[in-house]
Formats: structure tokens, C-alpha cells, sequence
């Protein structure tokens, strides 16, 4: 018993919980996706794992992104990542609902199944009608030599290293890591993607390790505003675009871990309902960098302090507009709008962190929940 404690203890590193180890981790586990696939000397994105099909994306008349839980949250920012670099249509589904309704599958469609684990059963199952169907179908896991990758045609891996906390965080950059390089090869391949852009982005990628690093100086910032909101008993996370899904996956991990209601939406999508929920009492997470839907944004946090709900947004670094008008606001390094994913959502990791861990919940390993879901 007290050899297994110090063994945890070792392999927690210092950190009191895996998860927070695995979050600070995600300056390594990002560097480790892209080491040997994106150099910025040749300005090359290289991906060996799916080398011989870049073809059949190239020419993909569309693309069906399939997952569950945070997975299918990284497929979300991956259809927002292949129609804009690739102009090549997507859908993003549920493995759970693709594998038992009637999905309309083509042979020249092209499956990209997303898993951490590479062990999720309606995935698993998803996988094999997709095969059934003549489908080319390709996996982005992380735990190598897992089930997915041995029924996939070809595939990327994440190289996020061994995600014990059952709520997924490293495995989630990492997952939106390989997707961005996808696309961006794929885009850049197709000449839907010009070649400054393509480059901008390998430039760009070789300074997310950094940027995070700055993110995660802020976390006793964090914890300290954390404490504010553990008696909440709801919450909204909002973001419009490539933020969209980050406001899902902040949402996710709230309830995840500490048990709060939480609910993610696209921002301008908060008129048609969960509006007539704020009050004082409804703190609103916000992720709100600088891009092309700025000015929405800050209209839609406008619309919010009206009704007298709090609002935490992200900002980039010297946004004095949302500073004025938020309780709080955690700003984060400058960087291309179709990389803020990566960005945005470790703060948003860092709040549900420390709201459970004040509220004294196991944040390792939540009540109900498992790691890996083997059975349907
Ligand atoms: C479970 C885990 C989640 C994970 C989901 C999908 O629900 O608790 O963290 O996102 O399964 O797992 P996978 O291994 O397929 O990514």
C-alpha cells in the first residue's frame, strides 16, 4: 500500500494531481506532436503516417470526422480547419449516433476517426461500418499500438505521452495539433492554402510551446479567481468560430470534474435560449482573442453584462475594450486565429481544475466516468 502511494506520487512528478500535471505538460506533449513533422528550415509539414493517402485528401470530396466525449470536440475545430485551409466539405459525428443510424457513406469519403485511447467502443464499431462501406478510413490516437490504429487504413499519432487524468487535456492540444497540420498540408497540397499563409503557420507552429508556457505562468491568477465561482451552480462558456468548440470543451471539463452545470455555445447562438438564464448569479466564460468575429464578440459580452451575468473572457494580450467591460479577463500571447484553439482553451483547463479541486472533488478520477469507454 505505501510503495503504490509513493509510486502515484513519483509519477505524479511534484503535481498533486495528474491533471495538473498533464496540463503544464502541454509545453512538451505540443512540441512532441510537431518535432520531426513541421520544420520551419524546409518550411515543410510532413506527416508520415498518412504520406501515401495525402492523395485521396487532396481530392476527398468530403470528410466524415468521427469521436466521442473531447475527441469529438477536437473534430469540431477540424471541420473548421479543412474548410478553411482545404475547401473540403466535413462532417463531424458521434460515433455513438453514426454507428446506429443509416449514415449515407461513399467509397471516395474519407473517415477520420479520432480517439485517445484508440480503445472507445462506438468508435471502434463506427470504424468498421465506415470499412464496410469501401470508405478510406484514418485514425489520429494517441496511445500507440491501441485497437483504432490496428483497424485504420493509416493514421497520425498524437505523442501526447501516457493522459492518466480522466478528464482529457494534453491529448485534446495534441489531437488539434495534428488536425491543424492536416489541413495545412492538405490545403497547401490542394493550392487552396497559399504558400505565405502555409508558411506563416509552420513559423507560427515552432512558437505555441513558448506562448503556452506564458499561459501557464498565470496559474495562480487562475486559482485565485477560481475561487470566486465554486458555489456556482451553473455556467455558460461562449466563442464564436475556431472558438466555438473550445467553449464546448471548456464546458465539458467544468462538469467533468466539479460537478457544475455547465453549457458551451456559439456566442451569437445565446439569444435563442440560454440568454433568459443569466442573472448575477451566472458567470459566463468567454473566449474572446482577436479575429475576424471580434466585434460580435464584444457585442455578445455587451448583451450579457446587461442582464448583469459575469463574465471571465480570454483576451489577447493589451485588449483594453473587454477589460472595460468584463470582471475578469485572462489575457494570452498573440497568434493566428486558426491556431487560438490551442491557446484558448488551457485557461479554460486551469478554471475547471481549480473550481473542483475548492470544491473538493477527485479530480483524477470524477464519479461515474472512466478513462476509456470499452463497452457501448
Ligand atoms: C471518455 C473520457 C473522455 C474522452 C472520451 C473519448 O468519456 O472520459 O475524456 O474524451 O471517453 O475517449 P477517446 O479515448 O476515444 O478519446
Amino acid at each position: 500500500q505505501q510503495l503504490d502511494l509513493d509510486i502515484e506520487q513519483i509519477e505524479k512528478g511534484g503535481y498533486e494531481h495528474f491533471m495538473l500535471k498533464e496540463i503544464f505538460e502541454q509545453t512538451s506533449s505540443i512540441h512532441d506532436t510537431i518535432r520531426g513533422r513541421v520544420s520551419p528550415q524546409n518550411k515543410e509539414v510532413f506527416l508520415g503516417g498518412i504520406n501515401d493517402v495525402i492523395p485521396k485528401l487532396v481530392n476527398a470530396r468530403r470528410i466524415l470526422i468521427i469521436g466521442c466525449g473531447t475527441s469529438w470536440h477536437a473534430g469540431m475545430v477540424g471541420e473548421y480547419l479543412f474548410e478553411e485551409f482545404a475547401r473540403i466539405p466535413v462532417e463531424v459525428e458521434y460515433a455513438s449516433e453514426f454507428r446506429y443510424r443509416n449514415p449515407v457513406i461513399f467509397e471516395d469519403d474519407i473517415v477520420l476517426a479520432i480517439s485517445q485511447s484508440g480503445e472507445t467502443a462506438d468508435t471502434l464499431a463506427a470504424i468498421k461500418l465506415a470499412k464496410e462501406a469501401g470508405a478510406t478510413v484514418l485514425g489520429i490516437c494517441n496511445v500507440v499500438g491501441s485497437s483504432i490504429p490496428r483497424e485504420t487504413d493509416a493514421g497520425v499519432y498524437t505523442h501526447a505521452g501516457p493522459e492518466i487524468g480522466v478528464a482529457s487535456t494534453k491529448a485534446f492540444t495534441a489531437q488539434v495539433t495534428v488536425l491543424t497540420m492536416m489541413a495545412m498540408l492538405v490545403g497547401y497540397r490542394k493550392g487552396t492554402l497559399e504558400k505565405e499563409e502555409y508558411h506563416k503557420l509552420i513559423e507560427e507552429f515552432s512558437h505555441l510551446p513558448e506562448k503556452i508556457a506564458k499561459i501557464l505562468e498565470k496559474d495562480q491568477d487562475i486559482k485565485e479567481l477560481s475561487k470566486r465561482y465554486i458555489e456556482s451552480t451553473n455556467a455558460l462558456y461562449l466563442g464564436r468560430g475556431f472558438l466555438f468548440p473550445v467553449a464546448l470543451e471548456g464546458a465539458l471539463k467544468l462538469k467533468e470534474i466539479s460537478y457544475i452545470h455547465a453549457e458551451g455555445y456559439p456566442a451569437a447562438e445565446m439569444k435563442h435560449g440560454p440568454i433568459a438564464l443569466i442573472d448575477e448569479h451566472m458567470p459566463v466564460f468567454v473566449a474572446a482573442t482577436k479575429d475576424k468575429s471580434y466585434e460580435k464578440i464584444v457585442s455578445n459580452i455587451q448583451e450579457v453584462k446587461a442582464r448583469k451575468g459575469h463574465v471571465i473572457a480570454i483576451v489577447t494580450e493589451g485588449d483594453t475594450v473587454i477589460a472595460d467591460m468584463a470582471d475578469y479577463v485572462i489575457e494570452i500571447p498573440e497568434t493566428l486565429e486558426a491556431l487560438a484553439p490551442l491557446l484558448t482553451v488551457v485557461p479554460f483547463q486551469l478554471i475547471s481544475y481549480y473550481i473542483a479541486v475548492l470544491r473538493g472533488c477527485n479530480v483524477d478520477q470524477p464519479r461515474n466516468l472512466a478513462k476509456s469507454v470499452t463497452v457501448e
